[in-house]
C-alpha cells in the first residue's frame, strides 16, 4: 500500500483507535523563514462617533460611548489602554464623513449629531470641538495610545444620485484641523481618508478616480503641515469593504508612495440579530471563507501598489452594533483570534477591532467599562505574538486551528491553538520543521518516523528532544462553567476579573515541561510559548 494512503488511513482511524473524543494532532512549525510580518503593534481598537440615539433591532447599545461623550476620565478606561503599552486606537466610523472640526472659519456653530430623517445614516452633521480634541489627546498622551484619525472625505461633494457622491473633496476644514493638531504637538500616527465610501459604498460611495485625486491632495497637505516635524504620519485609505477593481484603481490613480496603508473592513458574521452567529463562529469552513478577501487584497497590493500594505481598519464581526448574545461573550474570541491569526498570514500590518467601547462588540462593556473576554484575548495576543509570522502544517481535525509567530521581542516561538470542537480534546505535538527535514529527509511522507513520533507524543522543538528542564508557557482560555456564552473568561481555570483597585489582572501562564503534548480542551483557546524553539528567523 502506498505510504501516503497508509498514513491517511492511520490518521483517519486514529480517533477511533485511541479513544472517543480525543485526538492526537501533529503541528509542524516552520521556523526557518517568516511568511509575513505584522506591525509591532498589530492589535488595534476603535472609538466611534455613534451617539446614544443609534439603535438597531429595538435596542440602543451605544450609551455614552461616542468620541463626543465618552467619559475620558473613567479610571478603567485609562488602565485598560495602558495595559497594552501601547494600544493602537483608530478614531472613526460611519458618521466620520459628516464630521466638521471646530477650528478656523467654520461658518456655523460646532454642534453634536442629532437624529435627522433623510440624513446619511439617519443623522445630521456633527462637529468635533477643539476642546474635546484636546481632552482626547490628553487621554492618548497619558495612555501612550498610537492614534489613527479618520477624516471626513465627503466634505464639499454633492449628492449626485442615490448613494453616489461626486465632485472634489474640500480640504479646507481638514487642513485647519491637521494644522491645529500639529501646532499642539499631538501625535497622530496615521490619517485615514474616508469611511466605507469605496466600491458600492455603505451609506455613500465615491468613484476611485476622484478618490485617487483627493488622496494626492491630502498627501500634499500632510507634506506641507509636517514639513518641520521629525515624524511623518502615514496616510491610510479607503477604510471600506474590499472590492478588487476599486482598490486597484485607487492605487493606480494615486500613484507611488501616496497611500501607505490600504485599509479595509471586516463584518463577516452577518447582522447583529442573525440567529446563526454562534454556529458560524464554530464552523471552520465558514471562518475560512474570508481568507479570500485577505489573499486578494494582498495580491492587489503586490500587483498595483507594492509601496503600500494591508491594514484592517475596522472589524466587528457582526454588523449593526454587534450581537448582544455573542459579541461580548467568550465565544466571540474564537472568531476574533482566528481573524488575527488569518489576517497576519496575509501580511496585514494592524487589525482594528470595532470597538474599544460601544455597541455590543466593545472590548470593554459600554456601561461598566469592565473588560469583556475579547479584551483579555487581545491582550494576550499583543504580549505574546511577535511580528514574524511562521507557517504551520497541521494534521488532523479542521476543528483545531493553529497559528505561529515569533515570540514577542524575545527568542522562541508563540503558538495560538483554537479548539472549535464541542466534544474533542486535542493532544497537540508541536515539532520544528528542522527535525522533520533532518530526521525524515523532508516532508511527512516517511510515515515510519512520523507515526512513531505521533504515538510517543513527543514535542520536538529543536535539533534534539528537549530535556524536561525546558519549560514552555501555556495560557488556556475557557468560558466560565465551560459555557462558551459566558461573559467571564477563565485563564488556566481562574476567572479574569479586575482587582479591587480596578486594575487589569496579571496574566500568568502555567509552566509545562517541554516534552509533553499540549492538551487543548473542547471550546478553548490556548497560547503556548516555546522559549527554546529553534527558529533562526526569530532571532533565536
Ligand atoms: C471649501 O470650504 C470653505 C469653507 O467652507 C470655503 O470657504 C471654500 O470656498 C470651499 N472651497 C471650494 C473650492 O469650494
Ligand atoms: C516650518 O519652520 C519654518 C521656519 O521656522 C516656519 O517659517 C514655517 O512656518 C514652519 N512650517 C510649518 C508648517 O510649521
Ligand atoms: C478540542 O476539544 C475537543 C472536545 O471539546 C477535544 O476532544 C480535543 O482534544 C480538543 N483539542 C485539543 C487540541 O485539545
Amino acid at each position: 500500500m502506498d505510504l501516503c494512503l497508509q498514513l491517511f488511513l492511520f490518521l483517519y482511524l486514529l480517533p477511533g483507535i485511541i479513544a472517543q473524543n480525543s485526538e492526537d494532532v501533529t503541528l509542524i512549525v516552520r521556523g526557518s523563514a517568516t511568511i509575513a510580518e505584522t506591525d509591532d503593534n498589530f492589535v488595534c481598537a476603535t472609538l466611534d462617533w455613534w451617539p446614544p440615539e443609534k439603535c438597531n433591532y429595538n435596542q440602543c447599545p451605544w450609551g455614552q460611548a461616542s468620541i463626543l461623550n465618552l467619559d475620558l476620565n473613567h479610571p478603567i478606561l485609562a488602565k485598560a489602554i495602558q495595559a497594552f503599552g501601547p494600544l493602537r486606537i483608530r478614531v472613526g466610523g460611519s458618521l466620520q464623513d459628516q464630521v466638521d472640526y471646530g477650528v478656523g472659519d467654520l461658518g456655523h456653530p460646532c454642534l453634536p449629531f442629532t437624529k435627522m430623517q433623510g440624513g446619511l445614516f439617519g443623522f445630521s452633521k456633527g462637529c468635533l470641538s477643539m476642546a474635546r480634541w484636546d481632552e482626547l489627546n490628553s487621554l492618548f498622551l497619558k495612555t501612550g495610545a498610537i492614534v489613527t484619525f479618520g477624516l471626513n472625505a465627503l466634505k464639499g461633494r454633492n449628492h449626485v444620485r442615490k448613494g453616489v457622491w461626486g465632485g472634489s473633496w474640500n480640504h479646507s476644514n481638514a487642513h485647519d484641523f491637521i494644522e491645529y493638531t500639529v501646532s499642539k504637538g499631538y501625535r497622530v500616527d496615521s490619517w485615514e481618508f474616508g469611511n466605507e465610501l469605496s466600491g458600492h459604498g455603505i451609506g455613500a460611495s465615491v468613484d476611485a478616480e476622484q478618490y485617487g485625486k483627493d488622496v494626492i491632495a491630502l498627501k500634499s497637505i500632510l507634506s506641507e503641515l509636517y514639513k518641520n516635524s521629525s515624524s511623518k504620519p502615514l496616510l491610510l485609505a479607503p477604510g471600506g469593504f474590499f472590492e478588487q477593481e476599486w482598490y486597484a484603481q485607487l492605487l493606480q490613480v494615486s500613484g507611488a508612495e501616496v497611500v501607505n496603508g490600504m485599509t479595509h473592513h471586516i463584518y463577516n458574521l452577518g447582522g447583529g440579530d442573525d440567529p446563526h452567529i454562534a454556529s458560524k463562529i464554530l464552523d471552520p469552513k465558514y471562518l475560512s471563507r474570508i481568507a479570500d478577501t485577505f489573499r486578494n487584497l494582498q495580491l492587489t497590493i503586490q500587483r498595483h501598489g507594492p509601496w503600500s500594505f494591508a491594514w484592517v481598519g475596522e472589524a466587528g464581526g457582526a454588523y449593526n452594533s454587534g450581537s448582544r448574545q455573542v459579541s461580548n461573550k467568550f465565544l466571540n474570541s474564537f472568531w476574533y483570534m482566528d481573524q488575527l491569526g488569518m489576517s497576519s498570514k496575509y501580511d496585514t500590518k494592524a487589525y482594528c477591532r470595532q470597538a474599544l467601547i460601544g455597541g455590543n462588540y466593545g472590548l470593554l462593556d459600554t456601561k461598566t467599562f469592565v473588560p469583556n473576554p475579547d479584551y483579555y484575548s487581545a491582550l494576550l495576543w499583543h504580549r505574546l505574538m511577535g511580528k514574524g509570522v511562521l507557517s504551520v502544517d497541521i494534521s488532523g481535525s479542521p476543528y483545531l486551528r493553529a497559528y505561529a509567530h515569533c515570540r514577542k521581542r524575545k527568542a522562541g516561538v508563540s503558538v495560538l491553538l483554537i479548539n472549535l470542537s464541542k466534544s474533542t480534546w486535542f493532544s497537540v505535538t508541536v515539532r520544528n520543521d528542522i527535525n522533520v527535514n533532518i530526521a525524515e529527509g523532508g516532508g511527512i511522507h516517511k510515515d515510519g518516523n512520523f507515526i512513531h513520533g505521533l504515538k510517543r507524543s513527543v514535542s520536538w522543538v529543536g535539533r534534539k528532544i528537549l530535556d524536561g528542564s525546558a519549560k514552555r508557557e501555556e495560557y488556556h482560555l475557557t468560558g466560565k462553567d465551560s459555557n462558551p456564552l459566558s461573559q467571564t473568561v477563565l485563564l488556566n481555570g481562574t476567572p479574569l476579573e479586575l482587582n479591587r483597585d480596578g486594575d487589569i489582572p496579571s496574566l500568568h501562564p502555567i509552566l509545562v515541561a517541554g516534552d509533553s503534548p499540549v492538551s487543548v480542551a473542547p471550546l478553548s483557546i490556548a497560547f503556548v510559548v516555546f522559549p527554546n524553539f529553534e527558529a533562526h528567523v526569530c532571532g533565536s
